[in-house]
């Protein structure tokens, strides 16, 4: 396998998309798992959803679960959904709240600290403090939950201080999940990721997107746009920042990390269905500039901050050739559902744009499964795409060398 993969790894020709087996191969899928996606941290959710002591909930990561919980001082603390008698799943739910965790097959009892409470029949000299369970690396970053499943963790130090500015400025921390979905999507996870890095698919794919966003404009247009966006900025309070750290550029304990801000068409205020606010203006910000701010986390969380409501899109492998975007709409915690804001007007645009996305990227993997696809050139319009396959091919490059 080793020697195979080098092969694979040293032909690939930069500037193209992948071979077929990099799509397909469950061994390749596994070096991944440990390499790289287990190496990340992966937004989980947001710190709205688990307020109280006792609330929990799990996020799952391929063969991986955690249960993220506030345990009684309120504290996040994140544990692996495995029991320690014989490993079953803990929490079967999505979310929950309770004043302890419970197994479902015999019934061991956890308290939210993690430790074993309560063991049934267990022999003479079982001793429960060495039965907690595991814990998982979990971090707070801007009010969003980050989890890492790898024990050795990169730093996210660079993120949180980078980034601190923006985050700030659309008051991340005060914001709370008005709606989350999930789209299941039967395609391996680098062409889920592959496909939200790219824009060259947004004009014949995405009508309702490419009416209000920029992406695929040419420069020249792109830039008068932008300056329309800057000079209503200051008004608006928010400043104009660039900050580029992905992966490739970041240190390489250290997760990559980026921010940028690009102006929506004229007319259109924020991605909403007519252009209009669908939300109550986030943190301090004055006005609505038209302009939508890109963050990313790593290589598998993003938001989209538009002037009234945040978009957090995560992509999570489930295997080779299955994978799924978990989506997060959030407006600020203090706004009331029906009054300042309906799900369904804020959903609108990313539910269109996600479930066209799931289409092709879908078709994309049914082509690449062909014993006729072929690696292909990328255009100018993928460059991220193209940064992000380099990464993959240099992380895996180091794994096998490992
Ligand atoms: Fe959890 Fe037995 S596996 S109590
Ligand atoms: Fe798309």
């Amino acid at each position: 396998m080793s020697q195979d993969l080098k092969k694979l790894l040293q032909t690939h020709k930069t500037g193209w998309s992948l071979d077929q087996r990099f799509y397909t191969d469950p061994n390749i899928f596994a070096l991944e798992m440990q390499h790289i996606v287990g190496s990340q941290w992966i937004l989980a959710g947001h710190l709205s959803q688990i307020p109280n002591p006792g609330d929990w909930m799990v996020f799952n990561l391929a063969s991986e679960s955690a249960i993220i919980l506030r345990d009684s001082d309120g504290e996040v603390r994140c544990f692996a959904n495995v029991c320690r008698h014989r490993g079953s799943r803990i929490c079967l739910e999505d979310k929950g709240s309770s004043r302890k965790l419970t197994c479902p097959y015999h019934a061991w009892i956890y308290k939210l600290d993690g430790t074993l409470t309560a063991a049934r029949s267990m022999p003479e000299g079982f001793d429960k403090s060495n039965f907690s369970l595991l814990p998982v690396s979990v971090e707070i970053l801007f009010g969003f939950v980050f989890v890492c499943f790898s024990d050795d963790p990169p730093s996210l130090e660079a993120a949180r201080k980078a980034l601190a500015a923006p985050g700030k400025m659309f008051d991340l921390e005060n914001l709370k999940v008005a709606a989350e979905k999930v789209y299941p999507i039967a395609a391996n996870w680098k062409l889920s990721v592959e496909n939200y890095m790219e824009c060259y698919h947004c004009a014949p794919a995405h009508p309702d997107y490419a009416k209000m966003h920029t992406l695929m404009v040419d420069r020249r247009l792109r830039e008068r746009l932008q300056q329309h966006m800057r000079d209503r900025m200051e008004d608006c309070g928010i400043r104009e920042l660039e900050i580029d750290c992905n992966a490739g550029t970041a240190a390489e304990d250290s997760l990559g990390f980026s921010y940028s801000r690009t102006a929506l068409f004229d007319g259109y205020l924020t991605g909403s269905r007519d252009g209009k606010p669908v939300a109550p203006l986030l943190g301090n910000i004055k006005g609505y500039d038209g302009g939508a701010s890109d963050f990313s986390f790593g290589e598998l969380s993003f938001l989209l901050a538009y002037s009234d409501h945040v978009v957090a899109y995560v992509f999570t492998p489930v295997d080779q050739q299955r994978s799924q975007c978990k989506i997060y709409w959030l407006v600020r915690s203090d706004a009331v559902e029906g009054t300042d804001y309906a799900k369904e007007e804020l959903m609108w645009l990313w539910d269109v744009t996600t479930l066209a996305d799931e289409r092709i990227i879908v078709d994309n993997q049914a082509g690449v499964n062909s014993r006729h696809y072929r690696p292909g050139p990328l255009s100018e319009m993928e460059r991220n795409e193209r940064r992000f396959i380099d990464w993959i091919v240099a992380r895996l490059s180091e794994a096998i060398d490992d």
